[in-house]
């Protein structure tokens, strides 16, 4: 599959996602929010659901955790544009609650699709939502955290949901500088598959099951 080809696919993947009603969170959104960035990027966050600005303006990480979210790229030096961002459930939860298991397993085909489709060399999950997601762990993000998992000819860096550094102050956002700098070598030591080879590619159905 070329890069065009995947873009493409992307692209139709976000409409049909935006007509979603596979779980009772669509009765309650403004906008489906499905990821944003480079199509093409090496590295992906993914967090753990919209909250309510996500939720108005349909895009990921827009409110205060994505305010620290950008400047923590800055640290790494890398800008939103230079990354993908998508979250674990595509619609916002009432009040904020945490995503449902039923939720999770309605919406989780849209991130194994997305995660095929922009073939990522790192993964950085965003807290204990994507972090169990991914790794099918029910260990916590504390100890997760600091190392890189082998996952599927790519890696997932777990770290802290920027929520998380906003409620515990500086030394997690400093924690989380770490996780992201080990992300950066990564992406730097495995450059991404050249155009039209898909050498990271699981099949999608696997991801998650
Ligand atoms: N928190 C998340 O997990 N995702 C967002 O998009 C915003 C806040």
């Amino acid at each position: 599959m070329t890069s065009e080809d995947r873009i493409t696919a992307l692209r139709m993947l976000a409409e049909e996602a935006s007509e979603c009603t596979r779980c009772p969170l669509h009765e309650g959104r403004t906008h489906v929010v499905f990821g944003d960035g480079n199509p093409r990027a090496d590295l992906m966050f993914i967090g753990e659901g919209p909250g309510r600005h996500e939720d108005e303006q349909g895009l990921p990480f827009v409110g205060r955790s994505g305010q620290l979210l950008s400047t923590l790229l800055e640290r790494v030096g890398l800008s939103r544009t230079d990354v993908y961002i998508a979250n674990v459930v595509k619609c916002r939860p009432p009040g904020n609650r945490d995503p449902r298991p039923d939720e999770i397993a309605a919406c989780k085909s849209y991130l194994a699709e997305q995660i095929r489709l922009i073939d990522p060399a790192a993964v950085v999950t965003l807290g204990n939502f994507s972090t169990k997601l991914l790794l099918k762990t029910e260990t916590g993000i504390t100890r997760m955290r600091g190392r890189a998992y082998p996952w599927w000819n790519r890696h997932v860096v777990p770290t802290f949901h920027p929520a998380a550094a906003l409620r515990n102050g500086p030394r997690v956002v400093e924690e989380m500088v770490t996780d992201l700098q080990l992300a950066t070598r990564i992406i730097a030591e495995r450059p991404s598959a050249p155009d039209g080879e898909t050498a990271r590619e699981p099949e999608q159905t696997a991801l998650f099951s």
